[in-house]
């Protein structure tokens, strides 16, 4: 069993996460976890580095062979080597599809709350974006049919995000088809984050929305990484996978000399990631999964004023403290009385600002830390 346990002080390594706020602070906050790489992928960065010449990269065949088969094993995709587009990230992804596809002007819809990032790119390219609500119920978060296909009716395009940040809900193949039947009968692009698709809980299987029909291959554009699950970002390397040739071809022009080639080392992470770490992903799940497991249980305990629908997968939870109304805001009020760091409820949408969101992809120690640092914040009120 792989040790997830240990705490190793990331203080002095350029980590964004740990940089941001003073070193009294615990952060919670960026999608990245606490945790060492697998050591397949160290051992696979330290044998590329026998060789000292570290010149431009370019993803071999062996990577691309590895995706294609991949995607076969893992969601029954048939790809090719061809489909695939190397990028330094998933964030320049979505902005290169949206610059690629779509004109000033014209709409596409997201689905609030929602990673800023993805709220933010439609204004870098004079498209008005649309916002369609998931909605909490009793059975997880939904989306509010009426408002999205009015959204949807709208826009050239569907920015989508599945699994969910920061709800962390996993679409259903049933609502993937749906969407995608939506996206078909509108003639919209679809533009698919699916950045932590390996990071799904309860044993539940990811589904790429381009798998869902002929039609949804053809208008999709699939944007994945190996940097969320085995906590590589760093590294900046990811792939969109692109079946269509002529949006694949735009897509690719709308580098622009402001998308680079890909890191030489995170190409090599990215394979050892996927060929060998497979072991390593079992055991984060499980790991991930009895976190998860255990703040549920920690905030129905001890924090009966926040609510929380169980994240089914990432290693991120959506926290609503609306009915505890802390001022000014949730985020500043557990960083001001409790000296612990989440991401702000604001990030993600206008309505927000008495949510947080936790990062619980850390050893158990750091949670359990974090649960202490709120319910001394939370003493004050
Ligand atoms: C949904 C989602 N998309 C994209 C990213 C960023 O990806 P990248 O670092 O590859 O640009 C993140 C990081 O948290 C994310 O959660």
């Amino acid at each position: 069993m792989t040790d997830f346990d240990t705490v190793l002080n990331r203080h002095g390594t350029g980590s964004s996460k740990w940089s941001r706020y003073p070193d009294n602070v615990l952060p919670m906050w960026v999608a990245d976890m606490d945790f060492p790489a697998a050591p397949e992928i160290i051992a696979a960065l330290n044998e590329r580095l026998q060789h000292p010449v570290l010149g431009y990269g370019i993803a071999r065949t062996e990577l691309r062979d590895q995706i294609v088969a991949d995607m076969a094993e893992k969601y029954g995709w048939a790809i090719t080597r061809e489909d695939i587009v190397f990028l330094p990230g998933v964030e320049p992804g979505f902005n290169m599809a949206l610059k690629a596809m779509l004109a000033p002007g014209d709409s596409v819809t997201v689905q609030t709350p929602m990673y800023r990032p993805i709220l933010n790119a439609p204004g870098h390219w004079g498209l008005v974006r649309q916002d369609a609500a998931l909605m909490p119920s009793s059975s997880g978060w939904v989306m509010d049919e009426a408002s999205f296909g009015e959204k949807l009716a709208l826009s050239k395009a569907l920015l989508f995000c599945n699994p969910h940040n920061p709800t962390g809900k996993v679409f259903t193949q049933a609502e993937l088809e749906h969407i995608a039947s939506l996206c078909q009968s509108r003639d919209a692009l679809i533009i698919s984050d699916e950045i932590h698709c390996d990071l799904l809980l309860d044993g539940r299987q990811h589904i790429p929305i381009a798998t869902t029909s002929a039609d949804a291959a053809d208008r999709t554009i699939t944007l994945m990484a190996a940097s969320k699950t085995y906590n590589i970002a760093g590294l900046k390397t990811a792939f969109a996978i692109i079946q269509n040739p002529d949006i694949r071809e735009r897509f690719a022009a709308s580098r622009l000399g402001m998308v680079d080639s890909v890191n030489i080392l995170g190409l090599e992470a990215t394979l050892a990631a996927f060929r060998s770490a497979g072991a390593w992903k079992t055991d984060l799940l499980a790991y991930l999964q009895s976190n998860r497991d255990f703040l549920m249980g920690e905030l129905a305990n001890r924090f009966p004023g926040i609510r929380c629908i169980a994240p089914e997968g990432t290693f991120l939870a959506w926290l609503d403290c609306s009915d505890l109304k802390l001022a000014p805001n949730a985020q500043s009020f557990f960083l001001d009385h409790g000296k612990v760091a989440f991401s702000a409820g604001s990030e993600f949408g206008t309505a927000y600002d008495q949510y947080v969101r936790l990062n619980f992809g850390c050893p158990r120690a750091i949670l359990e830390e974090g649960l202490h640092r709120m319910a001394t914040a939370l003493s004050h009120v």
